[in-house]
């Protein structure tokens, strides 16, 4: 198991409001597989995977990392998993817009403290993975948004992780590129065994999932595939 959840609730806080954006969920995510998460807007897709990626804290229950419960890890050991263990891909993408494609993947490569040609081979090599060998020097905004998400998939893989967490991916694009953008996580993943939490509100998308849930108000259920 890579991931283990128990009974993970994230509540907010608002005035006289209490939203359970999460509640009492129970997860587990084998290596290797690849899940999706179906869920509306507000269901708590963010939040679940900000917990899972260790961005955010619950306020009860537990995430497992590895059968490692991560609640009794320092700030500085759950960097490191974040740095080394984890990618991250997002709906809008969250490229630096001042650093060039090649530079975008760089810089998870640099925080890891790779050597500076290392770095820069290996973002070519990442790019070219995902087809955008062509595009090393444009910076974000002359890319396409399909480009661009595909340079946010080269950063996430760039440490080599072995979870990927994606947020609502295909949430800008339109079906066409979506789809693109799906199948290029599921090839590049499945042919390194990477394990990928992918959430969508898109019925179509989930469908892809070895496994597959299903979120509303919090509440995370089983869907059979
Ligand atoms: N920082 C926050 N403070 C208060 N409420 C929040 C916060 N973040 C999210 N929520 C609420 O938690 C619920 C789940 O949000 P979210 O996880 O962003 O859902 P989704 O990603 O599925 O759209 C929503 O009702 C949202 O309004
Ligand atoms: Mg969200």
């Amino acid at each position: 198991m890579i991931v283990k959840t128990q009974d993970l609730t994230r509540i907010y806080q608002l005035g006289t409001s209490i939203i359970s954006a999460v509640n009492r969920v129970n997860l587990e995510i084998r290596d290797a597989s690849f899940v999706t998460i179906l869920g509306p807007s507000g269901s708590g897709k963010t939040t679940l995977l900000n917990l899972i990626g260790l961005i955010d804290q619950p306020t009860s229950g537990k995430v497992y990392f590895r059968n490692q419960d991560v609640s009794l890890l320092t700030d500085k050991e759950r960097r490191n998993i974040r740095l080394h263990s984890m990618g991250f891909v997002f709906q809008t993408f969250n490229l630096l817009p001042t650093l060039t494609t090649v530079e975008n993947v760089e810089l998870p490569l640099a925080l890891a403290k790779i050597s500076g040609q290392l770095q820069h081979k290996r973002a070519i090599e990442l790019l070219t993975a995902v087809d955008l060998s062509h595009r090393l020097h444009h910076r974000p905004r002359e890319l396409s948004m399909g480009e661009m998400q595909r340079v946010a998939i080269a950063r996430a893989l760039a440490n080599d992780p072995c979870l990927i967490l994606a947020d609502e991916p295909t949430g800008e694009l339109d079906t066409e590129t979506g789809s693109e953008i799906i199948k290029l996580l599921v090839d590049l993943c499945q042919g390194k065994k990477t394990t990928v939490l992918l959430t969508t509100h898109d019925k179509k998308v989930a469908e892809v999932a070895d496994e597959r849930y299903y979120i509303q108000d919090g509440k995370l259920e089983y869907e059979s595939s």
